[in-house]
C-alpha cells in the first residue's frame, strides 16, 4: 500500500464488483437508448473507463471541466467552466458521471446547466458520495458508494493532483497533507 493512505476504504475488489452491478443497472434502464456518457475531469476519468465496458446500451463518450478545490481540501463553492462538451446534448440521453459528490455545489451547476441545454432525460451516476457534507440537494440517480466524512483518494481521486492511479480508494494521512 502506498505510504501516504491511512487505509483502504474500497477496494480494488470491491470497486470492480459494484462497477459491474452499475453497468448493469444503467443497461437495464436505458432499454432501448442510446447514452452519452458526461464525465466530470479529471477525477471521474478512471471509474467512467471502467463504467463504460460495464455498460452494454451504445455508449458516446464526453468531458467537461469545471473549477473544483485545487490543492485545498475543503470546497470554495465556486463553479466555473473551464472545459465544456463538444457535442450538442439536445434530445440526448445524459448520464453525468462524476467521481464524488461532497457539498453538491459542482454538480448541482452542471446539472441545471445540462437541462438548460434541453437534453431528452439527464441522470447522475457518482463513484462515492459523502452524504454528510451535503450543502445542496442533487439527485442522484446512481450512487457507487456512500462514505463517511475523510478526505479520499485514489481511483481517480487527487489531493493537489496525486494518487489519482491508485487502483483503490484509500483515506489520506493528514500528515500527507501537511495536517
Ligand atoms: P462538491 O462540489 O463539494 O460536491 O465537490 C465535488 C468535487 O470535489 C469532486 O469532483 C472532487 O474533485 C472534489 N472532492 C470532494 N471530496 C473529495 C475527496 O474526499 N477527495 C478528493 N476530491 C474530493
Ligand atoms: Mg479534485
Amino acid at each position: 500500500m502506498n505510504q501516504d493512505i491511512r487505509e483502504v476504504l474500497v477496494s480494488t475488489e470491491a470497486l470492480a464488483t459494484r462497477i459491474k452491478e452499475l453497468g448493469e443497472e444503467i443497461s437495464a434502464d436505458y432499454a432501448g437508448k442510446d447514452i452519452l456518457m458526461i464525465g466530470v475531469l479529471r477525477g471521474a476519468v478512471i471509474f467512467m473507463a471502467d463504467l463504460a465496458r460495464a455498460i452494454s446500451r451504445p455508449v458516446t463518450i464526453d468531458f467537461m471541466a469545471v473549477s473544483s478545490y485545487g490543492a485545498s481540501t475543503s470546497s470554495s463553492g465556486v463553479v466555473r467552466i473551464i472545459k465544456d462538451l463538444d457535442e450538442d446534448v439536445a434530445g440526448r440521453h445524459l448520464l453525468i458521471v462524476e467521481d464524488i459528490i461532497d457539498s453538491g455545489l459542482t454538480l448541482k451547476y452542471l446539472y441545471e446547466n445540462l437541462l438548460s441545454r434541453r437534453p431528452a432525460s439527464v441522470r447522475i451516476c457518482t463513484l462515492l458520495s459523502k452524504p454528510s457534507r451535503r450543502k445542496v440537494d442533487v439527485p442522484v440517480d446512481y450512487n457507487g458508494f456512500t462514505i463517511p466524512d475523510d478526505f479520499v483518494v485514489g481511483y481517480g481521486l487527487d489531493y493537489a493532483e496525486k494518487y489519482r492511479n491508485l487502483p483503490y480508494v484509500g483515506v489520506l494521512k493528514p500528515e500527507a497533507y501537511g495536517g
